[in-house]
């Protein structure tokens, strides 16, 4: 992979400004992002902290081009996203964002190795490359012994380490992880972020982590506690990330 840019440590990755979104429940509309301002850099885990219904899934939606705010701008990867037609919010999904969830969202009939090459034969990889680039991912998540088992006969810590080796194998900029520890036992919730926090510090990516699970905090180079919609503090914990690994591919080479 070519250096990039993009993935200069330090370098801003996401800004938004004033995002507001509103749901309409009966006749009613409920603020669940409340004008919330938000940055992350590349190179920094930032976690995002707040109880249940906070609006921190909201939050993630918003700021990855799944979610149209009702107010507000994001700017990532230098683009304007929300002024983007919807095919290109898409394909900015596409190309830049990994994504990793509470509930795996692996596919029953698929191997670990298919679960992962078939996103990045949808990504345009032919069928040599996606295998290869799928297994230097699997490997990087520990799962290299694993790669022809289905999700039933993969243990949840693993359903997760899948999901990342997915998520990684695309070598996105951008991380976005929704409460990935909640369904996993302490030991697992600790691999899966370390793993995460690989993808920020040997690979440049911006990770955005939201959960409620104070245990990840340990981990977060950034901690925002979110709540009720807004924004109550934003701590650095680390010094700010130097631009020391800057244009390191994101996985293999
Ligand atoms: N599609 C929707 N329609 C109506 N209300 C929603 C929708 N999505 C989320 N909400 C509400 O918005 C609030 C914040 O939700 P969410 O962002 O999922 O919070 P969190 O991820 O912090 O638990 C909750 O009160 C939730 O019920
Ligand atoms: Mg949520």
């Amino acid at each position: 992979m070519s250096q990039s840019p993009h993935l200069v440590p330090g370098k801003t990755a996401i800004v938004a400004k004033g995002l507001v979104k509103r749901f309409k429940t009966g006749r009613t509309y409920i603020e669940v992002l409340k004008s919330v301002d938000f940055d992350a850099l590349h190179g920094d885990v930032t976690m995002v902290m707040g109880p249940s219904g906070s609006g921190k899934s909201t939050l993630v939606a918003c700021l990855s081009g799944l979610l149209r705010p009702d107010e507000g701008r994001v700017n990532a990867m230098d683009q304007d996203l929300w002024s983007l037609p919807s095919g290109r919010i898409d394909k900015f999904r596409l190309d830049n964002c990994g994504f990793i969830f509470q509930g795996f969202n692996l596919f029953p009939a698929l191997t670990a190795l298919q679960q992962v090459t078939t996103v990045l034969k949808y990504q345009g990889y032919d069928v040599a490359e996606a295998r290869r680039m799928a297994m230097t991912s699997l490997d990087e998540v520990g799962l290299s012994h694993r790669v022809n088992q289905r999700p039933s006969e993969l243990s949840g810590g693993e359903k997760q380490r899948v999901a990342i080796a997915r998520a990684l194998a695309k070598q996105p900029r951008l991380l976005f992880a929704d409460e990935p520890t909640s369904a996993l036992d302490g030991e697992n919730g600790q691999i899966v972020t370390g793993l995460l926090q690989r993808a920020a510090k040997e690979h440049g990516a911006a990770v955005v982590c939201v959960t409620h699970d104070h245990r990840m905090e340990a981990f977060a180079d950034r901690v925002i506690h979110i709540e009720d919609g807004r924004i109550l503090d934003d701590r650095r914990v680390t010094s700010p990330p130097a631009p020391a690994a800057a244009g390191r591919p994101l996985i293999g080479a």
